[in-house]
């Protein structure tokens, strides 16, 4: 049986900064996870755009650790101590870990899209990779597959940005209709296109999924979008946005913690988040 910490006055604090933030699945990973680790540790939903007074009752109350969502992930980089390389080139941070007052940021994102393909045994370096849309979530991914020396194609269906974060990326770029003609290895969905309110919708046809052996979309709720029943019927490898998110707050954990983070545990809360 797991033994629950009981909140001491030694427990740590960390937490998820973003507005809306209700929904986050994030305080269910991470509180399995340090509970399961035996972490005196909690994590809990702080809902706020206001990323100044955030970053100050980081340093005044100790908070550990901040998980970052929208609308925060671009306006808090400029606040915060020291950022790595892969915050400053995609322009968004996603973590911030406390470290004597001095707070750093990472982008851990990007790591979990990368870790969500690998995992599926194939090998990106050299790989052929289109990626729909060119909004942050792109650049993520992008930024990911650049790092693994993957050749990467940026459709989007407004070619000017596509245009814009390829030219910033060095890398090729499309308009969305073009992805259907294109034939790769991987093919990733970081439109909204297939959530919810688009649910009945795919970003690309039934015909045009064929020309991709792998398919991987963002977008986890629904969990199987049109864009994965449309893969999944001509046989390929299809990867949920389920995945993204679980070695994302994997990679969050490892960071504030410097240990492994507990696979099964963390996908069983997310899992049990999204029935
Ligand atoms: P995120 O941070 O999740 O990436 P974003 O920055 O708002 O969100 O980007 C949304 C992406 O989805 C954009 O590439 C957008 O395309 P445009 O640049 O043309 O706006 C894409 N997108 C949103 N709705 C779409 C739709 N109905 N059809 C095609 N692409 C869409």
């Amino acid at each position: 049986m797991t033994r629950i910490h009981l909140i001491d006055a030694h427990t740590v604090l960390y937490g998820i900064i973003g507005k809306p933030v209700r929904h986050s699945l994030s305080p269910a990973m991470h509180n399995a996870a340090f509970q399961h680790e035996k972490i005196n540790a909690v994590y809990l939903a702080f809902e706020t755009d206001d990323c100044p007074q955030a970053c100050s009752s980081m340093r005044c109350l100790d908070i550990k650790g901040y998980s970052v969502t929208i609308p925060n992930k671009e306006d808090i980089v400029p606040l915060l101590d020291k950022t790595d390389h892969a915050v400053q080139k995609i322009g968004a941070c996603n973590t911030i870990k406390n470290v004597n007052g001095t707070l750093v940021g990472t982008n851990t994102d990007w790591l979990g899209a990368i870790t969500a393909l690998e995992k599926s045994g194939i090998t990106l370096k050299g790989a052929k990779t289109v990626i729909l849309g060119a909004g942050g979530s792109a650049r993520a991914v992008a930024y990911g597959l650049l790092e693994r020396e993957a050749k990467v194609t940026i459709c989007n269906r407004t070619l000017e940005k596509a245009q814009q974060l390829a030219l910033e990326f060095g890398c090729e770029y499309a308009s969305l209709s073009e992805a259907e003609k294109i034939h790769a290895d991987i093919l990733v969905n970081t439109t909204s296109v297939g959530m919810a309110n688009l649910s009945d919708k795919s970003p690309i046809s039934k015909k045009g999924v064929e020309n991709y052996q792998i398919i991987m979309d963002i977008v986890y709720n629904p969990l199987e979008t049109v864009l994965l029943r449309y893969a999944k019927a001509a046989g390929k490898i299809t990867i949920n946005g389920l995945y993204m998110l679980l070695y994302q707050a994997m990679a969050q954990f490892e960071y504030w913690t410097g240990q492994k983070a507990p696979e099964k545990i963390m996908r069983k809360a997310l899992e049990y988040g999204v029935q």
